[in-house]
């Protein structure tokens, strides 16, 4: 199928009343996102469509600032019969020159098949993650406490602290978005606090097929596991994590409690350069859309 606009290639922002048609294409992908996210994008970033000769959508792309040094890429979605078009580069370019115009790195988060779309674009591989999923109940794993951490529910005198600490760990602040999950799978808030201290958190939010966990920052391995844990004795089946792929023991502990591999994604810059996030605190990401 091709393109009958009379304005061919046209690109516009994505309007409030056409989020159930941007659904349309997360459904047709099998994609987690719900209406909440896309809302986030429209209020915080800036969404890209495309569309046929009867003004239906047919494509978008998003992007998210995270600060001044860099800004996310996502939500990459072109319906079925207008694949292998040329419209996901297109919207990409589209994004790709935003950014770059207000000096931000731009990064991704790809699919197998995206990667393909974004490697002809330039952008390289920094990292890798996967999806691992829980179809079922999980099985109870009793985690030893780690020594001197306390495992709370998230509250507002902790919250300035949590953003503050995500900052450090995720390379810029993110407070908008932190907010924006926040609220949307209580069961999943959690922080771990050593003395006065911050050492760790996990947020999640609803999702169209299971819960997302994530983002999951700790110190270390002993605390992401502690914080999983409560979530995981509070959230139903199914739920989805974005684990980093050099998490040994998390994902032990994960497989352990019966989640599997899902699909990979890989953390991709546009050209070569460093990762503006910290590799010792990162376990799991908010989500390849968010970062
Ligand atoms: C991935 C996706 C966005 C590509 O959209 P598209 O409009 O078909 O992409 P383009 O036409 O711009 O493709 C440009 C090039 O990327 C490569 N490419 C695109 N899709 C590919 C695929 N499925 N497998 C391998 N290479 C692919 C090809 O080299 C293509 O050039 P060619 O058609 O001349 O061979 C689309 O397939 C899609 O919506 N998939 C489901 C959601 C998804 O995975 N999104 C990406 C999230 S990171």
């Amino acid at each position: 199928m091709a393109l009958s606009d009379p304005a061919p290639g046209a690109i516009s922002a994505l309007q409030p009343h056409e989020i159930a048609a941007a659904n349309a294409l997360v459904c047709e992908a099998g994609w987690n996102q719900v209406d909440a996210d896309w809302r986030i994008f429209l209020a915080l970033g800036q969404v890209y469509a495309m569309r046929d000769g009867g003004g239906h959508v047919v494509a978008t792309a998003a992007t998210l600032s995270h600060g001044q040094k860099f800004a996310w890429i996502s939500m990459v979605l072109v319906r079925g019969a207008f694949r292998r078009q040329g419209l996901a580069t297109l919207l990409l370019r589209r994004c790709i020159d935003d950014l770059t115009a207000r000096g931000c790195v731009p990064i991704l988060d790809a699919t197998p098949a995206g990667r393909e779309v974004y490697r002809a674009l330039g952008f390289e591989d920094v990292w890798g993650y996967h999806r691992l999923a829980l179809q079922a109940a999980a099985q109870a794993r009793i985690a030893p406490r780690p020594h001197g951490v306390e495992i709370r529910p998230i509250d507002e005198t902790a919250w300035r602290d949590i953003c503050d600490y995500d900052a450090a760990a995720f390379g810029a602040r993110r407070d908008a978005l932190l907010a924006g999950l926040r609220g949307r799978l209580p069961g999943a808030e959690y922080c771990a606090v050593a003395g006065d201290r911050i050492v760790g958190f996990l947020l999640g939010r609803d999702g169209r097929v299971a819960s997302q966990l994530g983002p999951l920052i700790a110190d270390n391995d002993e605390i992401a596991i502690a914080l999983l844990q409560r979530a995981l004795a509070a959230i139903p089946a199914p739920i989805f994590i974005d684990l980093a792929d050099t998490r040994s023991a998390v994902l032990g502990y994960l497989s352990a409690a019966g989640f599997a591999p899902q699909r990979p994604l890989t953390r991709m810059q546009l050209g070569s350069g460093d990762r503006f996030d910290d590799p010792l605190r990162t376990y799991a990401v908010a989500g390849p859309e968010f970062g």
